[in-house]
């Protein structure tokens, strides 16, 4: 396994490179989740590629970038065990030198959700993915359904930019008690993290209700909403059904395919989940 820590490095590896490449982004601390996007690629792709950087653009002030996690060397060893070609991990200084000005801005589809509690976090990540595809000229990137927005935005780039990369979405990876699994779950204290399972119970609730046929939103909101504020120690910060495309927020009568997506903290720890209504 290759390590490639510049741009130019990483675009000299890939001028080495025939067949078709694949692309796992990350921030590393990796967990099952990053390594089914590697299963995924390497069950399609020639070579796979994934890339580590923590990306200070896309973290507020106030947000965990400092305290992020990383394990570079237990990354490393696992992406090597998973058959990754290459590891694409930049240094900040390569991906932002001095006098760095330039940014990607998708519109409407950043606006709600994430994009109204995170401003210019959007900005932040379309920025880098963009320069990770310019660097790695992937022919597909993977990405887990578990950040919903970002997948529906990265896929907007792509189509209004007219990029030659095929966006793959890859379904969301659950620990055996129906967490989502995310890197950030290592902040979660023992009594956050046996109380945290209560997102996926109640989106699991709501996914029930539609399936027996239940189409109001606000309903279908209420039903998360009611069960997550029995949770002492879970802040709800937003709990949304919305159209699966746009993510503008459904009213009334709701037709499928819809996206009920929510945002709890524990804590300090803010965790995100979400499930597809169709
Ligand atoms: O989902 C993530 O880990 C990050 O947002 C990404 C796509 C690697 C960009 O920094």
């Amino acid at each position: 396994m290759d390590v490639l820590t510049s741009p130019a490095q990483m675009h000299a590896w890939r001028t080495k490179v025939t067949g078709s490449v694949g692309l796992i982004p990350t921030m590393g601390y990796l967990h099952d989740g990053h390594l089914s996007l590697v299963r995924a690629s390497r069950q399609r792709d020639t070579a796979t590629v994934a890339s580590i950087f923590v990306n200070p653009t896309q973290f507020g002030p106030g947000e965990d970038f400092e305290r992020y996690p990383r394990s570079e060397a237990d990354d490393l060893r696992l992406l090597e065990e998973a058959g990754v070609a290459a590891v694409y991990l930049p240094s900040a200084a390569a991906m932002y030198p001095d006098r760095y000005q330039t940014y990607v801005e998708v519109e409407e589809v950043t606006r709600r959700l994430e994009g109204e509690h995170r401003p210019g976090h959007f900005r932040g990540v379309t920025t880098v993915v963009l320069k990770l595809f310019n660097a790695v000229q992937p022919g597909r990137a993977y990405f887990g359904r578990k950040d919903a927005q970002q997948l529906r935005v990265i896929r907007r780039m792509a189509e209004d930019l007219d990029l030659a990369v095929e966006v793959v979405p890859c379904p969301i990876v659950r620990e055996a008690d129906g967490l989502a699994m995310s890197s950030r779950n290592i902040y979660l204290t023992q009594a956050e993290r046996a109380a945290a399972p209560v997102i996926f119970r109640r989106l699991r609730v709501a996914g029930a209700a539609w399936a027996a046929g239940e189409r109001r939103a606000e309903a279908l909101r209420e039903i998360v909403l009611r069960g997550l504020a029995s949770e002492p120690l879970a802040t709800v910060e937003y709990v949304s059904l919305a159209d699966d495309v746009t993510l503008e927020e459904r009213e009334g009568i709701v037709a499928g395919p819809a996206l009920l997506s929510v945002v709890v903290r524990f804590g300090r720890t803010r965790l995100l989940d979400n499930l597809e209504l169709v």
